[in-house]
């Protein structure tokens, strides 16, 4: 399939199939081949030294790239409507990956309060080892946001839709922040996938993943990737040396200069996955582009699902409060239409009448829901996030986070809804009795 970006445009069912994978040029293989091989024969001593001059683009070792990896890179990059991007072994090594060529010691980002709990974590203690900092801070409260930014601030960070509580951020008011401030806004879509939301159309810079979840969607292998918007001007304030400056970690090469909006991809293959070999390997990429194909099919589903659950808890008197933003009552519904109108995702929490111990007790007793630290499976999920997940933080954090210690987590599935209901029912008796 041609990518030619004057060639024909396709829709979104079309390139969750195609992008990136064109007939194997050695066998014609349909199926994007696995290619289970650490290293690439170069042509001659020439062909070595031009690849690793970044004169010609080609293969020379899988921590770098590898062409399975590449195909999934593409796909997700274009479903993504990006230029280019970067896959890694874990939805927090593609958070790293984004900040790596943006930070240095002393800077800072600012992120949402309302993140997974990992990334709450990554960032309030993990990065201060590099240097680097985090401020927090309530997204649906905008001052507060450009209150936050100093001199060091160089992105901006939240979840399109927000894990656990599957709340929406208004990404097209944050990203107005980040364009006045002159800094990138970082856009983790893991929860709502380039099917129910496209953050770069909202104005992001730089999208990140954990493929681990929705996009390859059965729970088989961790992953992440890093798609880059190509629009930001790297070059433009000084702020970013890595990216505009001669980088003595490859020589003095400029890659604004040398490759234009394709800077940060090349940089985040060239630098980050050579340096903090943070690499996908090729059959985790097989399993991803294999979930891939089926994406918007299992979104729909995703979210058809959860709107039928959501209502349904909340109306059920044994539930304190459903956070689905896709119901009427949520202060983010008016939001959904607007940042992801195919569906507010199949994430949300709710809070069981008897707080802590009755959440315990529903999650023993479901029978099909998978008590599991996990999300964006075929299966539907459960967890109790403020004594897993978000275990490491806080009360106040937890409860900012929306991870409440009265509420629970679930990850609707793709069975029938109606089995869900009647497990939920089950257990909420057993749980409330
Ligand atoms: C929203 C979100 N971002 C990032 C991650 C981290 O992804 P991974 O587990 O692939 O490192 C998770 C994991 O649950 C997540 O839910």
């Amino acid at each position: 399939m041609s990518t030619d970006p004057n060639g024909p445009s396709y829709g979104f069912d079309t390139l969750q199939i195609h992008a990136g994978a064109r007939p194997d040029p050695a066998t014609g293989a349909r199926q994007v081949p696995i290619y289970q091989t650490t290293a690439y024969v170069f042509r001659d001593a020439d062909h070595a030294a031009a690849l690793f001059n970044l004169q010609e683009v080609g293969y020379i070792y899988s921590r770098l790239t590898n062409p399975t990896v590449a195909a999934l890179q593409e796909r997700i990059a274009t479903l993504e409507g990006g230029i280019g991007g970067v896959c890694c072994a874990s939805g927090h090594a593609a958070q790293l990956m984004a900040l790596f060529p943006l930070m240095a010691p002393g800077k800072n980002i600012v992120a949402s309060t309302r993140l997974y709990g990992g990334t709450v974590t990554q960032f309030t203690q993990t990065i201060k080892r590099f240097g680097w900092s985090a401020t927090f801070v309530d997204f649906d409260d905008l001052d507060a946001i450009k209150a936050a930014i100093d001199d060091n601030t160089q992105a901006i960070f939240g979840e399109a839709i927000a894990n656990p509580g599957g709340y929406i951020m208004d990404v097209r008011a944050v990203a107005d922040i980040a364009d006045d401030a002159g800094i990138p806004l970082i856009i983790d879509n893991t929860t709502a996938t380039p099917y129910l939301c496209r953050p770069i159309e909202h104005g992001a810079t730089l999208v990140v993943h954990s493929t681990t979840k929705y996009l390859t969607g059965n729970g088989t292998v961790t992953g992440g990737c890093v798609v880059d918007s190509g629009k930001f001007d790297w070059a433009a304030s000084g702020k970013f040396p890595s990216l505009s400056e001669p980088e003595p970690a490859y020589h003095g090469l400029k890659f604004a200069e040398t490759f234009g909006p394709m800077a940060f991809p090349f940089h985040g293959i060239a630098i980050g996955l050579r340096d903090l070999g943070m690499t996908m390997n090729p059959q985790a990429a097989h399993y991803t582009l294999m979930g891939i194909e089926t994406l918007s099919l299992r979104m729909d589903r995703h979210v058809q699902n959860a709107e039928k659950i959501a209502k349904w808890l909340e109306d059920d008197p044994r539930v304190d409060y459903v956070t689905y933003a896709g119901l009427k009552s949520s202060k983010y519904f008016d939001r959904v239409a607007q940042v992801c109108p195919k569906g507010a995702g199949g994430l949300f929490t709710f809070a069981v009448k008897g707080g802590y111990e009755a959440c315990i007790k529903l999650i023993d007793s479901l029978e099909i829901f998978s008590h599991v630290a996990n999300l964006g499976d075929t299966r539907s999920l459960i967890i109790h996030p403020a004594s897993t997940t978000h275990r490491q933080l806080q009360e106040n954090q937890q409860r900012a986070a929306g991870a409440a210690p009265e509420i629970v987590r679930v990850s609707i599935g793709i069975e029938d809804a109606d089995d869900l209901i009647a497990d939920l029912d089950q257990a909420l008796s057993k749980a409330t009795a």
